[in-house]
């Protein structure tokens, strides 16, 4: 490997992200453009404008991130990009990009997953992690407990059966009121109180699987707010109750599923995995060592999808040709068939 950087691009939902990785040095710098504001008006993301604004974010942050690692272009060794999964528009932006500069700069490019980017960001942050381990994985559009086994092998143990964990957290919040992305708002103002009137049901939570439902939570939350007096205090209570729901569901599986695998590590993984009081609960375990991203690599980010491609390329392993094959859903139990 003669040169030893590699640019990693992260544009599968409402983040532009670039982030340059040293071989050696490890992350030389890495920066990202929220379109938050944008979507907030809407409620959630709309595809078409996320495609439109990776657009012109793209290059600029390109030539940004080379400032800021004072890199030069022709020094980048190979090009990551999320291949998937997300919104097929904006997944676009980020591939097409990448697929030419690695033609312009005669360089592999490498299309990682994003959700297996999101896993090995805790490889990154702690590389005493061995094998295997058990991840929770849970993020806007995903929420499932994975045994990770190596390299590319997750092996499925639980998955959502209707919303993901920080959709659920998300929808909640837009049914309190509260600004998109609702996750950190709903957990914002649970942390102004310290306990809940109201009792949220915990759907699958004795049932045997490793799987998790939270559609039951919206209804329950809408109901609950409706019959309410919907003072800001009791707003702020119910915010409680709903991250206490959601935490718990995901903890008892996390418990089961430990005790099936009989693994000894777990990481946490994706934007929910920012939730403080989901670190808290999960910290109070005896059973296994845990590891927790640091913050601003568990939403999403390009050091992750950087890292992920640099191990591939590591292995010599890079796209055969320049065609865009994007793959907007792209399950991680597939990935060695790739
Ligand atoms: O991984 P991510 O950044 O994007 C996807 O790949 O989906 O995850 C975004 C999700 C959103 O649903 C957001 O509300 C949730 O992560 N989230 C949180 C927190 N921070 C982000 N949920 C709960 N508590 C948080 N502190
Ligand atoms: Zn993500």
């Amino acid at each position: 490997m003669l040169k030893k950087i590699i640019l990693g691009i992260e544009t599968s939902c409402d983040e532009t992200a670039c982030a340059l990785y040293d071989a050696e040095k490890g992350l030389l710098a890495h920066m990202l453009y929220s379109q938050i504001e944008r979507h907030r008006a809407f409620g959630g993301v709309v595809p078409e404008l996320a495609s439109r604004d990776h657009v012109k974010k793209m290059l600029p942050l390109f030539l940004e991130v080379c400032e800021k690692a004072s890199v030069q272009p022709a020094e980048i060794g190979a090009i990551a990009y999320t291949r998937g999964p997300g919104l097929v528009g904006a997944l676009m932006v980020g591939a097409s990009f990448a697929k030419a500069l690695s033609y312009a700069l005669k360089v592999p490019a490498i299309g990682v997953n994003h959700l297996e980017a999101h896993i090995l960001v805790a490889e990154y942050v702690a590389p005493a992690l061995r094998y295997p381990y058990l991840t929770l994985l849970v993020s806007g559009g995903h929420s499932m407990l994975l045994a990770v086994e190596g390299l590319g092998q997750y092996q499925l143990l639980g998955e959502t059966r209707d919303d993901a964990a920080g959709e659920a957290f998300d929808k909640c919040a837009k049914l309190l009121g509260l600004p998109y992305p609702g996750g950190v708002q709903i957990s914002k103002l649970a942390s102004t109180v310290s306990s809940t009137s109201f009792h949220l049901p915990r759907p699958m939570q004795h049932d045997v699987s490793l799987d998790f439902s939270f559609s039951g939570l919206k209804t329950a939350t809408r109901l609950a707010w409706e019959q309410s007096a919907q003072t800001s205090e009791l707003k702020a209570e119910l915010a409680f109750a709903v991250q206490q729901a959601i935490v718990d569901s995901l903890v008892a599986k996390v418990r089961r599923a430990l005790e099936v695998t009989g693994y000894q590590r777990l990481v946490v993984a994706g934007g929910v995995a920012a939730n403080s009081y989901l670190r808290e609960c999960l910290s109070k375990f005896d059973m296994a060592e845990i590891y927790f991203p640091p913050i601003e690599y568990c939403t999403d980010n390009a050091l992750m999808v950087a890292y992920t491609g640099f191990r591939y390329w590591q292995q010599g392993k890079f796209d055969a040709d320049y065609s865009l094959t994007l793959l907007p859903r792209w399950p991680l139990s597939s990935l060695q068939a790739v």
